[in-house]
């Protein structure tokens, strides 16, 4: 029997982000691919400061791993909602974090203020609107469209990388595509830790152009 009968009935995920002391399962994600693609680390692990964008932020997990990952990160969240106790996050150093309550849709001016153009070395976005089980996929299409142009039109700096969460549909092969113009390389690739029959997917981009 299980040392402790409440782990027992965990998942995978759940029980790999309670081990780590990550505040949401999504952080196995974000390990899972991290491994899946380790250029993207060994090219931010190089002693020198890297900027790392995360949209979708709250509550936190993916804050986590890119802090605990990367240690000369300078890390800016932005989510709708607000993460009120960043000190309470394991990994995450407050002195070079910093986590903004906003809508991406709308966040040009905040994101020009931060003087990030040009200058971000690894953009994430786990973004995903509530569901509700109807256009669910068009929602989520639309956030990584978004997160998409931000990082390629504004935020990215050459030989930067991208990573974003899509619910797959027929639209994901065009924004593929366009992934392929802008990066060396472009991949879809399901972490195990997604749940069983769910339709997320995540985009990577590796090496932007420019
Ligand atoms: C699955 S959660 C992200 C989990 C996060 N990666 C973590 O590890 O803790 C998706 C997040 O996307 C955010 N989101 C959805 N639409 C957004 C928008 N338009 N602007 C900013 N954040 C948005 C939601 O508020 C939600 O917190």
């Amino acid at each position: 029997m299980a040392k402790n009968p409440r782990m027992a009935v965990l998942d995978f995920a759940s029980r790999e982000a309670k081990r780590s002391q990550y505040c949401s399962r999504a952080a196995v994600k974000l390990e899972q691919l991290l491994l899946k693609f380790p250029k993207v680390l060994s090219s931010l692990q190089k002693g020198k400061v890297v900027k790392c964008v995360d949209l979708g932020c709250h509550p936190g997990s993916w804050l986590q791993v890119l802090s605990r990952k990367i240690k000369k990160a300078e890390i800016y969240g932005f989510d709708l909602n607000e993460i009120e106790s960043l000190e309470s996050l394991k990994y995450v150093d407050v002195h070079r974090t910093r986590t903004f309550q906003c809508d991406v849709f709308e966040s040009d001016e905040l994101m020009n203020s931060l003087q990030l153009d040009k200058n971000v070395n690894l953009l994430t976005s786990d973004m995903m609107a509530k569901t509700t089980g109807q256009n669910d996929a068009s929602a989520s299409h639309e956030l990584a469209v978004r997160a998409f142009e931000l990082a390629t039109k504004d935020l990215l700096a050459k030989d930067a990388h991208f990573v974003c969460k899509i619910f797959e549909s027929e639209e994901t092969r065009a924004l593929k595509m366009e992934a392929k113009k802008a990066f060396a390389s472009a991949s879809l690739f399901r972490p195990d830790a997604v749940r069983k029959g769910s339709r997320e997917i995540y985009m990577v981009g590796v090496g932007f152009k420019g």
